[in-house]
Formats: structure tokens, sequence, C-alpha cells
């Protein structure tokens, strides 16, 4: 891959002796081949400018160059003695085995299963520092204390904490997908999307770890905390507040009130159930409902909005005897992920035998959910009929978000 020669001179210092030396990846069009990421990502990566120097995590492989241009503009001539790595998922540690080509006596930092994995990953072994939980490494005027979090998400997530800067250093956690628009901390960005895809992120990649996420939180319960650097998305200053509470809600599985509805139609009358389904929620005063077509809607949307609102409507056609197959991979999707407390309703429809109620409701018991009651199938086209039973479907859905 041909890579532009870095001009970008903007201010890397974001704390005294902290840099930012990540990269921004606008042209990947799937995180982990999964994931579309229609504002790009960024990898970020940071330098301890310190008595010795250390590097926090480096960046996809695709964009090492820039990580080295970054950190060599900022050490000079000066070597780089540290290498601590939170996370061993490749779009922070594919790097690892060019930066110890160029600095052959960087020490890398991790736990023992971190460094089991830089073994097993880059065949490395030597020159290796492990930590445990609790233990503390000093550059000089800074130090950083090792937190283990384990399976956020991978086995081998750790976090560090600076206490002389009350600064997070976090790996995934508290990350979202976005480039950085021009600036890197919060203060410096339009924040919407970050939002929105703080939510994208964690509810497909972290969200199936929400227990793990809640020991992590309790382990930094009252830890003084100015500054959150996750490996993805903007540095928290201002938000870290709400970083931590929106974190704390994801992984709880607590949601806001509100109804996504995810269907799927082959010829036009299922969706004539949804739409159906969709106003009569809005004239029994529901707000907001959101509907999500699952044959043309990444199922990574569909997630997300499963994560933030209370209500989940399913629908779709019987196919060969079975749920139509992306509401089947959806319900796979949210039953991996261990989605709880929601509140449920489903339709379908089919032309000789239905099978979706039956399926879907099951699905609801599986995963603990309550159950609307009333809900609609109808036998080949949409009728009168079937719209008034939709009427009926929805007033139960709003009497069921109304309950406990
Ligand atoms: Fe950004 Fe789990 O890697």
């Amino acid at each position: 891959m041909f890579l532009q020669k870095n001009t970008d001179m903007r201010k890397s210092e974001f704390v005294d002796n902290i840099h930012y030396v990540g990269v921004n990846d606008r042209t990947k069009t799937l995180f982990e081949s999964l994931w579309p990421l229609p504002y790009g990502v960024s990898y970020n990566a940071y330098l301890i400018d310190d008595e010795k120097t250390a590097l926090i995590d480096t960046v996809d492989i695709a964009y090492t160059d820039r990580l080295i241009e970054n950190v060599q503009n900022i050490l000079g001539g000066r070597t780089l003695d540290y290498l601590v790595i939170h996370h061993m998922e490749p779009d922070h540690s594919a790097a690892i085995g060019i930066l110890r080509s160029i600095y052959p006596d960087m020490i890398l930092v991790g736990n023992a299963k971190t460094l089991d994995m830089v073994k097993g990953y880059y065949g490395i072994d030597c020159r290796t520092l492990t930590v445990k939980d609790g233990e503390t490494l000093s550059f000089g005027k800074l130090e950083l204390t090792f937190a283990l979090t384990p399976m956020v998400h991978w086995p081998e997530t750790m976090m560090s904490y600076c206490p002389q800067r009350q600064l997070l250093f976090a790996g995934d956690a508290f990350g979202c997908f976005g480039a950085l628009d021009g600036g890197i901390t919060d203060r410096e960005l339009e924040l919407e999307k970050y939002w929105n895809e703080m939510y994208r992120y964690y509810s497909n990649i972290v969200g199936k770890y929400g227990a793990p996420v809640q020991a992590a939180l309790k382990k930094l319960a009252g830890i003084p905390v100015q500054t959150i650097c996750s490996t993805h998305g903007p540095i928290w200053q201002e938000q870290v507040e709400k970083v931590i509470g929106l974190y704390n809600t994801m992984s709880l599985y607590q949601a806001e009130k509100g109804v996504v509805i995810a269907y799927g139609s082959m010829y036009g009358h299922t969706e004539a159930v949804a739409e159906e389904i969709a106003a009569q929620l809005r004239q029994a005063g529901v707000s907001p409902v959101i509907v999500h077509n699952v044959s043309y809607v990444h199922e990574s949307y569909i997630l997300r909005d499963i994560f933030r609102y209370d209500t989940l409507i399913l629908g779709g056609p019987t196919y060969n005897g079975e749920l139509f197959p992306p509401i089947a991979h959806l319900t796979h999707a949210i039953a991996s992920r261990g989605i709880k407390q929601r509140k449920f309703g489903c339709f379908g429809s089919y032309t000789w035998a239905g099978v979706n109620i039956k399926r879907l409701t099951a699905f609801a018991e599986e995963m603990g959910w309550q159950t609307a009651e009333n809900p609609v199938e109808i036998k080949q086209g949409f009728s009168a009929d079937d719209k008034e039973r939709c009427a009926v479907f929805a007033r139960s859905i709003a009497e069921l978000m109304n309950r406990e």
C-alpha cells in the first residue's frame, strides 16, 4: 500500500509529556472484515516522553510507516525504551515486529497472557517485561500502574493508569468507530457521530462481555480520571463522566425507552405489517420508533439500536419452514451477546404454514424477555382485518412498555 508522507503538524502533546501518535484509517471497508466504517476509524497510539520513552500500543499494519514517523518526529534521535501493550488484537499490535527491528533494545511490556500472544503472533519472546495486576512501572516523572481487565474484550486486555496526569490508557474500552476529524481530544471534535459509533462499536465488538466490563468498571471506581485514552476515537477529557456512564449502561444492558422494529419482507406483504405497526405505535404515543429492513441495513446498526432501546419487535416471512434467514441471523447475534431486559413483540407472514410466532416467542422466552400479547401473523396478502390486528398489537406493545 502506498502511504503518503505524513505532513500533519498538529500539536500532538495533549497533556505534559504524553503525545498522540496514532493514525486515521479512512479506507478500510469492513473492520474485522465484519463491520462497516462509514466514517473510518482511528488507531490510537500514544508516546510517553519522559526520562525513559514508552510507546503505548501500535496501529494497523497498513499504517506502520505513519506511526513510526509520528514517533520519530517526537523522539528526534532518542531511542524507544518501552512498548506497553494493552491489547493484542492486530489493529493495535501488528507493528510490534517492525518496531522491534528499528528499536532492538525496546522492552515489550505486557501481562503473561499478552506476552504469550506476542510469541504466538510475532514469534518474539525476548526483552519482555511481565507485569501483574497493580504493579507500577516508572519512566521518570511519570509512572503507569497496570490493571488487568480480562475479556474487555480479549483475555489479555488490560489498562494502565498514570497518577501524575490522572490519565487512563484504556485499550479498546471507551472507544468508538470514526476517524478523528482534525482534532484528537473531545474538546476539538464534533462529537455526535462518535456517540452513535460508540454504541455501534460497543454493541458489536464488546457487547457479549457485559460482566467483564462491569468488573473492569468496579476496579476503576474511585480512581480520579481526567483523561481517557482509548485505542479508537477521541481522547476523552470533557466527556469522561458521560463515557463511563455509557459504558456502565451498555454493559448492564440497560436501555432508553423506544422501539426498534427489524423486519424482513420478500414481496412487501410483511413490510406492510411492519409499516402499519410502526404507524400505530406512533399513534399510541410511542417514541422513538426505529424501523430497519434487515435485508438492506447492516446488522451492526440494528444491534446498535437494540442495545440502545428497550423494546424490540421482530418479524419476517416464513422461509423454507424456518425464520427468514437475516432474522434468524439477527436472533443468533442477539443471543450470543446475551442482551437482557428487553420487551419484545413479533409478527410474520406465511403462504401455507407459518412458524414466526412460535419460533420468535420461543426465542424471547430463552432470552428471559417479556413478550407482548396479540402477535400478528398474516396468511398471504395484507387485509383490512390485518390492519386492525396491527392496531391491537401496537396497543399491547405500548401497554408492555409501560409495565415495570
Ligand atoms: Fe481495536 Fe480489539 O481491537
